[in-house]
C-alpha cells in the first residue's frame, strides 16, 4: 500500500479580539523562548504562557489472549507408542491416533509407568511372523493421569481429567500400555482411581507395576475349592519371590489371615520375602534336596533358618503336610513329591506355569507354552496312573470380568492404604530404552517390578 500525503491551507493570520494577528506574531507572543534563546521567561508573567494542553487520553487496546480452537475442531489426541511387528524385527516408536469425539464410557489416560512382565515376553514370542503387519505392543499393566473422559456414560461420570488412575491392559494380541496415552474401554478396561494415601505412599511408579501380579494371585487363591482358604492353612509357594509370589504371600497373610506360609526363594530375597509374610524361608540356591528339606520341616515342626541380623533362629511349624502348593516356577518335582508334602485328599496344586519350568530366554517360552506337556512325571502321567487324589490346577489369569477385577482392584487399593502390601521396584528404564528393560526380565532373577517411565508427550 503507497502512503497518501495530505496537505492542509494553514491560515497566515487569525482574528483575536477584533484584531488581525499574523501566525508569526502571534507564535513570538506565546512561545517567546522557543524564537530566542536568551528571553528570560518571567515566572511571574503566567498570562503569557498557554495553557497546557491536555494530554490525550490513551485509550488501551484489549489484551489479546490466546484461546484454545473449539474442541469440535480437533479431530484426534496424538499419541506415541513402543510397537512391534514379530519378534525379528525389534520394537520401535510409532505415531498413532485416538480419534475424537471418545465413545460414551471411554476415556484417555497418559500414562506414567508400565511394567514388563513374562507375558509380555510370551507374547513377543509367540509372533515369529506376522504377515498382516499389525502393530503389538508391551505393557498390561499401568499408572497415569486421566487426559480426557468422554461426555456420556455413567462409569465415565465417576472419572475426571487429572485423576490419578492405575489399571490392566490385557489387549494381549494387540498394543498394550507402552504408550504416551491408551484409551480405556470402561466396560472392558478394569481402572481404579488411585486416592491421595495411597498415591504418596506408592507413588506412580510402583502403582505402575502391581495391578497384574496382585489380580493374578488374588484369581489363584480364589481358584482353591476343596477345604477352602482359611487362616489355619498350610501354604507353600514355589518361587516366594517372584511378582506374583509375593503378591500371593501378602494376600495370603492380610487377606486371608494365614499364618503358615513357606516360601521357596533364594537367600536374597528371603528378608523381603519374609517382610511379606512368610514364616519360613527354604533358600533353593542352599538347600539342593527341596523336598528332603520340606519334609524334614513337616516332620520335625520346626526349622532352623538364618534372619535377617544373621542369627541362627528356631521357627515353628505344624507338623503336618501342606493344604496349597502354589507354583510360579513350573516342573514337576513338587508335583511328583506330592505324597510326601501334599494333603492326600483336600490337598490343593495351583501352577500358573504348568509341567515345563519356566525358561524366560527361550524362544519357546511362548503364549500356550505352560500348560500340561504330558512329558516325565507331569500331570498327564499323574492322570495316566489313575490320577492323584488331590486338586490340581492350571491358572491363567482371566481379564474378561471386568467388574471382578475392578473389585480386586479396589481391594488392592485399600491394603496399600493399610500398608499391607509392598511391591519391590527393580529397575525404571526410559521408553527409549524398552531393549534394556526386556533383557533385564529375561535375566529370570530380577528380584522386584521392572518399569517403563513413559516421557512426556
Ligand atoms: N498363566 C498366567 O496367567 C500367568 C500369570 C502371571 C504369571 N505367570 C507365570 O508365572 C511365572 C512367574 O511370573 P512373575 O512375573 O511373578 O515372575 P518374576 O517376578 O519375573 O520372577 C523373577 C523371580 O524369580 C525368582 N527365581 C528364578 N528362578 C528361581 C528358582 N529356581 N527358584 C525360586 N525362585 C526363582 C528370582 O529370584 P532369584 O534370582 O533370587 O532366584 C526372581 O526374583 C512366570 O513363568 C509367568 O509366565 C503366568
Amino acid at each position: 500500500m503507497t502512503k497518501k500525503s495530505v496537505l492542509f491551507n494553514v491560515p497566515k493570520e487569525f482574528n483575536i479580539n477584533d484584531e488581525r494577528v499574523s501566525v508569526d506574531e502571534l507564535d513570538s507572543q506565546i512561545n517567546p523562548y522557543l524564537h530566542n534563546d536568551k528571553h528570560q521567561h518571567d515566572p511571574d508573567d503566567v498570562a503569557a504562557l498557554p495553557s497546557p494542553k491536555e494530554l490525550p487520553q490513551i485509550t488501551a487496546e484489549p489484551k489479546r489472549v490466546r484461546v484454545g480452537r473449539p474442541l469440535r475442531h480437533v479431530k484426534h489426541k496424538p499419541t506415541k507408542e513402543v510397537t512391534y511387528i514379530n519378534n525379528q524385527i525389534f520394537p520401535k516408536f510409532s505415531y498413532e491416533k485416538i480419534k475424537f469425539p471418545l465413545k460414551p464410557n471411554t476415556l484417555i489416560v497418559h500414562v506414567k509407568y508400565f511394567a514388563v512382565n513374562p507375558i509380555d515376553l510370551k507374547i513377543w514370542n509367540y509372533y515369529t511372523s506376522d504377515l498382516t503387519g499389525a502393530k503389538k505392543g508391551f505393557g498390561r499393566e499401568y499408572s497415569g493421569e486421566v487426559y480426557q473422559v468422554s461426555e456420556e456414560g455413567d462409569q465415565a461420570a465417576a472419572f475426571e481429567e487429572g485423576d490419578a488412575v492405575t489399571g490392566l491392559y490385557y489387549h494381549l494380541f494387540n498394543k498394550g500400555c507402552s504408550a504416551s496415552h491408551i484409551l480405556i474401554d470402561l466396560n472392558k478396561d478394569p481402572i481404579v482411581r488411585v486416592d491421595d494415601v495411597s498415591l504418596s505412599l506408592f507413588g506412580y511408579q510402583k502403582l505402575g507395576g502391581w495391578a497384574y501380579n496382585f489380580a493374578t494371585a488374588f484369581q489363584v487363591l480364589n481358584s482353591i475349592t476343596a477345604g477352602g482358604l482359611n487362616s489355619e492353612s498350610t501354604v507353600l509357594v514355589n518361587g516366594g519371590s517372584t511378582g506374583t509370589g509375593l503378591m500371593t504371600i501378602q494376600i495370603l497373610k492380610h487377606y486371608f489371615h494365614v499364618s503358615n506360609i513357606v516360601a521357596i526363594c533364594s537367600g536374597t530375597a528371603s528378608d523381603l520375602v519374609t517382610q511379606c509374610g512368610a514364616s519360613v524361608v527354604i533358600d533353593y540356591k542352599k538347600e539342593f534336596d527341596l523336598i528332603k528339606s520340606i519334609s524334614t520341616l513337616l516332620t520335625n515342626g520346626k526349622k532352623t533358618i538364618i534372619d535377617r541380623h544373621g542369627n541362627e533362629v528356631e521357627v515353628l511349624y505344624p507338623d503336618k503336610k501342606f493344604d496349597i502348593i502354589v507354583d510360579y516356577l513350573g516342573g514337576t518335582t513338587l508335583l511328583e513329591a506330592h505324597q510326601q508334602i501334599l494333603n492326600d485328599r483336600n490337598g490343593t496344586y495351583l501352577t500358573t506355569v504348568g509341567d515345563k519350568r519356566a525358561n524366560y530366554r527361550s524362544k519357546e517360552f511362548v503364549y500356550g507354552s505352560g500348560t500340561v506337556v504330558g512329558g516325565g512325571y507331569g500331570r498327564g502321567a499323574l492322570l495316566m496312573f489313575g490320577g492323584p487324589r488331590i486338586n490340581y490346577k492350571m491358572v491363567n489369569f482371566d481379564g474378561s470380568n471386568v467388574k471382578n477385577l475392578n473389585n480386586l482392584l479396589k481391594i488392592g487399593l485399600e491394603m496399600i492404604r493399610q500398608s499391607q502390601l509392598q511391591v519391590k521396584v527393580n529397575s525404571v528404564f526410559k521408553m527409549t530404552e524398552i531393549k534394556k528393560a526386556l533383557d533385564k526380565l529375561k535375566t529370570q532373577h530380577a528380584l522386584g517390578k521392572v518399569l517403563v517411565e513413559v516421557e512426556d508427550f
